[in-house]
């Protein structure tokens, strides 16, 4: 069994596995309806248990048509359901019942010390369904989402982030230095990655460039990704953020910058990007919400040590 924590933990070949398999299991879906069967049903007979201590519609979603397309069933607890979530049990002992009744156990929490706590007692694969601090089956699903539409390896394009440092610019931060992107940064001086997520470029002997223009960060980009400003995990003064991020407001102005640019977006979205770039021609965010599914199906197939 394998763990799918952070992309910085997952060597290139194996995420190059993952992607690979996706794309084969997503040609196979062609004409099949919702919840067919892939061919051979590989995760018959598993459980996937996940739990939300945060709100999710995609993940949530994604992750219930991923194993059951794989022949398998999931059950979703909500955390302030379980005795744990007040207090009344171990995280230690909520770990062995997980492992006794599950085969595989995703988490969205509030804290990443929570997945390093539950990595030590589990007895079964967990999958990183966002913390404060990543978001890896989103960006590795947006990985999918850009070679599928610009036909390229995602290491010959520009890629540019306007928005907030979050779990998703970190994870996005991850796969860059693993596939070899050149990322651009758009975003205010005082809200840049922390110093460990700029060691991983440094380590690698990556770069990232960051600008406080957004014009600048976007210009000749081949995919510009944002986010929300505010995250669930965001304890600040929000009028004074959002005030903060006003000049990265992305509209059809900042994208005639880059004419041949796509736009995608994790979901959901806020006030940082206007109904005319989200909806239009360069948006394909609803390609990018479904490969979720896809690729997710592939992170399955890892976990459970049955990828070729
Ligand atoms: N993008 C994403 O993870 O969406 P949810 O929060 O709805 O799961
Ligand atoms: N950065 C966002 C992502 C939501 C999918 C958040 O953490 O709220």
């Amino acid at each position: 069994m394998k763990h799918f924590i952070n992309l910085k933990d997952i060597s290139t070949k194996s995420l190059r596995k993952i992607l690979a398999d996706a794309k084969q299991r997503k040609k196979k879906r062609i004409g099949l309806n919702t919840l067919d069967l892939d061919k051979n049903a590989p995760l018959k007979g598993k459980i996937l248990i996940q739990m939300f201590e945060k709100p999710s519609l995609r993940t949530r979603l994604s992750f219930y048509l991923a194993i059951r397309q794989l022949g398998g069933g999931t059950i979703t607890l909500r955390s302030n359901e379980l005795h744990l979530g007040k207090g009344g049990e171990s995280l230690a002992d909520t770990a062995k019942i997980l492992s006794t009744y599950g085969d595989g156990f995703m988490l969205r929490t509030d804290s990443d010390n929570k997945i390093s706590e539950f990595v030590k007692y589990l007895k079964i694969p967990l999958i990183n369904g966002l913390s404060p601090s990543s978001h890896p089956t989103q960006v590795l699903s947006d990985v999918f989402t850009v070679e599928e539409i610009k036909q390229k390896p995602i290491s010959k394009l520009r890629i540019s982030w306007i928005g907030d440092s979050n779990n998703v610019l970190n994870s996005l931060i991850a796969a860059s230095v693993k596939f070899s992107f050149k990322l651009n940064v758009g975003c205010p001086k005082n809200y840049r990655p922390k110093k460990n997520i700029l060691n991983l470029v440094k380590k690698n002997k990556k770069t990232i460039n960051f600008f406080d223009d957004p014009k600048k960060a976007v210009t000749n980009a081949d995919v510009i990704f944002s986010d929300k400003v505010i995250s669930l995990n965001d304890k600040v003064n929000i009028k004074k953020k959002t005030k903060d991020f006003k000049k990265f407001y992305i509209d059809s102005n900042l994208l005639k910058l880059a004419p041949k640019c796509i736009f995608l977006h994790c979901l959901p979205r806020g006030s940082e990007v206007s109904d005319n770039v989200f909806l239009g021609k360069k948006s394909h965010v609803w390609q990018q919400a479904l490969n979720r599914v896809h690729v997710q199906k592939s992170i399955l197939m890892y976990c459970f040590n049955k990828l070729r």
